[in-house]
């Protein structure tokens, strides 16, 4: 996408104890769900899988992901939230914070990638198909406090040659 030039004023910034309030901003102004200590906790700990989006100066977005550990060994990462302000939606920012984590995962040879969606969130299960995620499970009653309660697992699987095409210099990126 940066060959259409519409993303040169994004940019990503990791997310430490200092700018930890930037996260919390936006999740209170996205998201119905208030995260608790742990969310914080996990998405400090993911390190370079969890980052803000400027739009130019103003942040405006974030992706804030978890590393599991399968009982293989592997690891998955499950991306608790991604979001951006709406004003500032269908600009980029989402791809970007999106693809930034893709190609993470890419790099770390990391195969699985997955996500809780709300079954009515439409555009977000428009946007992550885009990606080559597909629908893998209907949980009923997921939430508790938003209607409808069901949720969509959302998932990506990494092939191997997605990783060698990558390492041939193509990316995500569209
Ligand atoms: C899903 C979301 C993160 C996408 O972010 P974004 O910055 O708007 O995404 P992009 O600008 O990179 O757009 C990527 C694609 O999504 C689709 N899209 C973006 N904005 C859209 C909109 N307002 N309506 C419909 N489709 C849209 C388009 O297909 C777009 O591709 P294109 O620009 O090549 O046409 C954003 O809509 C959002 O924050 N939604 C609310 C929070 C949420 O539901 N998050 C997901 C659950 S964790």
């Amino acid at each position: 996408m940066g060959v259409r030039g519409r993303e040169v004023s994004i940019s990503l910034d990791g997310v430490r104890d200092k700018n930890l309030m930037q996260l919390k901003k936006l999740n209170t102004a996205l998201f119905p769900v208030r995260y608790n200590d742990k969310y914080y906790a996990d998405a400090l700990t993911s390190g370079e899988f969890t980052k803000l989006a400027y739009y130019s100066d103003i942040c405006v977005g974030s992706i804030a992901c978890r590393l599991e550990k399968k009982d293989s060994g592997a690891i998955r990462v499950y991306i608790m939230t991604l979001g951006v302000l709406a004003p500032y939606r269908g600009l980029g920012v989402g791809s970007r914070l999106l693809n930034h984590v893709l190609d993470l995962c890419v790099k770390q040879n990391i195969g699985e990638v997955y996500l809780h969606v709300q079954t009515n969130n439409e555009d977000a299960i428009k946007f992550y198909m885009k990606f080559g995620f597909e629908i893998t499970e209907t949980i009923h009653n997921y939430y508790t406090n938003i209607t409808p309660p069901d949720c969509y697992v959302v998932s990506k699987f990494i092939t191997e040659s997605q990783t060698k095409k990558k390492l041939l210099g193509s990316s995500f990126s569209s």
